[in-house]
């Protein structure tokens, strides 16, 4: 009985208003998502670990668990984030180097890392991070295997990759976001060329924004 209440406000709700209509919820794109699950299972035989940096509130970070829960992972996945937004002087460069505006690059500052880590407490292979990334030494995480890098501005994008070059496991992939020209987060289009470009590692860039290294 409970339940044919239950199925008639649904069909109610869901005829007569727009809260059962679905919605797309990641920053990320679909290809982006299916070329990290297919880099999970690309470098799953390489030891290491997986690291995104720049999680926001997590939407990419819980759709990589889904996948990692499935395979019953044991490794760590280390989720990095200031979970305070972006960093004063990463956005000075931009508004000083980059003819960037503070209007444009607001955003994220209500992350919380104690409320964000609650979220997470069921999956016991998430490590979050708190830290700069700029200012993070790699080599406490290291070897990693595969990396989402997301952090949007030029600063902490050329040091993040320049710092991951050591930590990477041979055979290894970074997965770089917003590599595009001519919108607010172009600091990261500007960080990987200018990386892809001074050093011989095979790269793509799929669909509109992103960019593949493979170490
Ligand atoms: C576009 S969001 C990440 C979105 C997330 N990857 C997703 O797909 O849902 C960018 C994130 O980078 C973080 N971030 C920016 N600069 C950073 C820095 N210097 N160190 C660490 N995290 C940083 C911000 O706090 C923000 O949460």
């Amino acid at each position: 009985m409970k339940k044919i209440i239950l199925e008639n406000i649904k069909k109610f709700i869901f005829n007569y208003t727009r809260f059962g209509a679905p919605s797309y919820s990641y920053n990320l794109e679909p290809i982006q998502l299916s070329e990290i699950i297919l880099s999970i299972e690309k470098t799953k035989e390489l030891s290491g670990s997986i690291c995104e940096i720049g999680v926001a509130r997590g939407m990419t970070t819980r759709f990589i668990c889904e996948h990692l829960k499935l395979l019953n992972y044991k490794e760590k996945f280390f989720c990095i984030d200031t979970f305070s937004s972006f960093e004063k002087e990463d956005i000075d460069f931009e508004i000083q180097n980059r003819q960037k505006s503070m209007e444009e690059l607001r955003g994220f500052s209500y992350n919380n890392f104690e409320r964000w880590k609650k979220n997470f407490e069921n999956f016991n292979f998430v490590k979050p991070i708190k830290a700069d990334i700029k200012k993070f030494d790699f080599k406490l995480i290291s070897p990693l295997k595969l990396v989402i890098l997301d952090v949007d501005l030029y600063k902490p994008t050329i040091i993040a990759l320049n710092n991951l070059k050591k930590n990477m496991v041979s055979g290894g992939i970074v997965i770089v976001d917003d590599i595009k020209n001519n919108h607010a987060w172009d600091g990261a289009y500007q960080a990987f060329n200018e990386f892809v470009n001074s050093n011989s590692y095979n790269y793509r860039i799929i669909s509109t924004k992103c960019g593949i290294i493979n170490f």
